[in-house]
């Protein structure tokens, strides 16, 4: 069973084109990676069938960026967690930084997607993390905590048994900011003892992710941390040679 999780969020940056070259070196380079690392790949919806096809007799794993809370009928535009699971996904990102701010996603909407990946059987992949303001206000741990009680309130603490967390900074997200990796275990620790208030078997067993500009350069000391289980990366996922990279540090 891997213990560290290594998933790349390509956000809005894809063609066929693209995809095929992504996904051809990164298949070629899987096989080198630490034996207990899982990788995970995150296109955009429309390429989901291509990475599907492309990731058949691979061993990395098929994300989605975004679902809807509805699980069918009149939603224009929307598009379920029973179609992701149609194409082969294992992972949803619920909550990203940029759902939150640019869409206004609340808290409640985050957990009902939350809910909604896990009733088709998928993992939701549980985004949070504060703002530079949030974090100059000494208010780091409470946002972080009230982000992941919000899904606990709605979905109970044992939900979290299959699901995965991911702090990502909003401050570090794009910006070449990496928090530091002492900065990045100590938020870590927080939540996953936040959870251990409530269910200490989850909280011991639950992956956390770091995200925010990690790179081939900061991977290896942040995943080094205690409470660090692997990385959401951005940026530096869109070439397989700087993923694979990060994949190595995976240890
Ligand atoms: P960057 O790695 O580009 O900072 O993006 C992080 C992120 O938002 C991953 O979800």
């Amino acid at each position: 069973m891997p213990t560290m999780m290594v998933a790349g969020n390509w956000k809005m940056n894809a063609s066929t084109t693209a995809t095929a070259e992504l996904l051809e070196g990164l298949n070629a380079g899987v096989a080198s990676l630490p034996k207990n690392t899982q990788m995970v790949v995150f296109p955009p919806l429309p390429y989901l069938a291509q990475a599907q096809q492309m990731l058949q007799n691979s061993s990395i794993v098929l994300g989605a960026q975004n679902v809807s809370e509805q699980a069918k009928g009149a939603f224009t535009g929307e598009v379920s967690a029973s179609m992701l699971q149609d194409f082969g996904v294992r992972y949803v990102l619920v909550g990203h930084s940029e759902r939150r701010s640019l869409y206004a996603e609340s808290d409640a909407l985050v957990a009902a997607k939350f809910q909604a990946v896990q009733a088709a059987d998928m993992v939701p992949v549980l985004c949070i993390g504060e703002t530079l303001g949030q974090r100059e206000q000494d208010e780091t741990l409470a946002v972080v905590n009230a982000q992941v009680q919000a899904v606990i309130d709605a979905a109970g603490v044992d939900a979290l048994a299959c699901a995965v967390v991911a702090y990502e900074p909003v401050w570090a997200i794009g910006t070449g900011l990496t928090a530091s990796p002492e900065q990045a275990q100590a938020v870590h620790a927080a939540i996953r003892a936040h959870v251990a208030s409530q269910n200490s078997a989850v909280a011991e067993g639950l992956q956390i992710l770091y995200g925010g500009s990690v790179s081939g350069a900061t991977a290896e000391e942040l995943f080094a941390q205690a409470d660090i289980d692997g990385g959401l990366v951005g940026g530096a996922s869109l070439s397989a040679q700087s993923f694979l990279a990060i994949g190595q540090a995976a240890k």
